[in-house]
């Protein structure tokens, strides 16, 4: 399976942050925001990793990320113009996709939780279909939203409804079939002009085919795309980390531990980091204090 790490966008909502640099470039406590979705994808399994950006801010995301081998994985770099949707980027990067199953997952989403791991593999492996996840917000119209029937099977799918039928959010994270090529094209601009994401997966939900993944509350879902959930991702890192010294979002951790770099590469990466404290954690689990 390929995936696809989307971070354009003007990142209006940031400004004036965002007037000069990436919004998925701003630090989240320690790390790049784009650090975190990356790191989601690769716990999925997924090395073949497409990263669509800004024509003027794709350079120093190359820049960051370079050709993927310091984290075991293949990358890949493609423009998106202007921002015409999300689900535009499956157009992007459709010769790139090339008939294969393709993950996408938005560059300024952080999800983090017991298990992810296995809950990603499982969506990865599914053959058929495509699968996203729900979590239950106090503020479902900002989002995607899911509502379920009796049997707990997902009914309806809308973008932003004034008045939103439950509180179920979709995340930022898809996991699509090969068809996904094939139906992309045929998704047609909202009224806001955009090649929604929702609409794509509308066109599994009708077919019977999207699978929904409750994320229960032992999982945190935030998106930094505002000041104040900007703040909040990054006190939820800083806390989370210091409180147990691990590490959330590390993909030169998740590399280790899924086997892409080996001890050797991971000293070469902990080194790189200098006398910082992501470099010292990651020095001790290569040379064993935490396997
Ligand atoms: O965060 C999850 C939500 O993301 C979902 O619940 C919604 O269904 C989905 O539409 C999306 O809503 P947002 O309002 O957060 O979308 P936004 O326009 O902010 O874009 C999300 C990220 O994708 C953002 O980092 C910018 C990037 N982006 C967006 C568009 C529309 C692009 O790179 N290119 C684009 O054309």
């Amino acid at each position: 399976m390929k995936g696809i790490l989307l971070a354009g966008g003007s990142g209006t909502r940031l400004h004036p942050m965002t007037m000069a640099a990436s919004k998925q470039l701003l630090p989240v406590y320690d790390k790049p925001m784009v650090y975190y979705p990356l790191s989601t994808l690769m716990l999925a399994g997924i090395q073949d990793i497409m990263l669509i950006s800004t024509p003027e801010d794709l350079p120093q995301f190359r820049r960051l990320l370079g050709d993927g081998s310091r984290f075991g994985v293949r990358f890949a770099y493609a423009e998106q113009p202007s921002p015409d949707g999300i689900a535009q980027a499956f157009l992007i990067a459709r010769d790139w996709i090339g008939g294969e199953a393709c993950a996408l997952a938005l560059g300024d989403n952080l999800i983090h939780g017991d298990h992810l791991s296995a809950l990603l593999r499982e969506a990865a492996a599914r053959p058929l279909g495509a699968t996203v996840f729900a979590y239950q917000v106090r503020d479902p119209e900002r989002y995607g939203v899911v509502s379920f029937g009796a049997d707990g099977q997902a009914t309806e799918i809308v973008e932003k409804p004034p008045q939103p039928k439950s509180n179920w959010a979709v995340t930022g994270l898809y996991f699509y079939d090969k068809q996904v090529s094939d139906i992309a094209p045929r998704i047609a601009p909202s009224a806001r002009g955009e090649l929604e994401i929702t609409d794509l997966n509308r066109v599994y939900l009708e077919a019977g085919t999207l699978m929904v993944d409750k994320l229960s509350r032992g999982y945190a879902w935030l998106d930094a795309g505002t000041p104040d959930s900007l703040l909040q991702a990054a006190t939820y890192v800083q806390t989370i980390q210091s409180r147990t010294g691990m590490l959330v979002g590390c993909p030169e951790e998740v590399a280790f531990r899924m086997g892409f770099i080996d001890a050797d590469r991971l000293k070469e990466q902990a080194s790189r980091l200098g006398k910082t404290e992501l470099g010292r954690v990651l020095m001790d689990l290569a040379m064993g204090a935490h396997a």
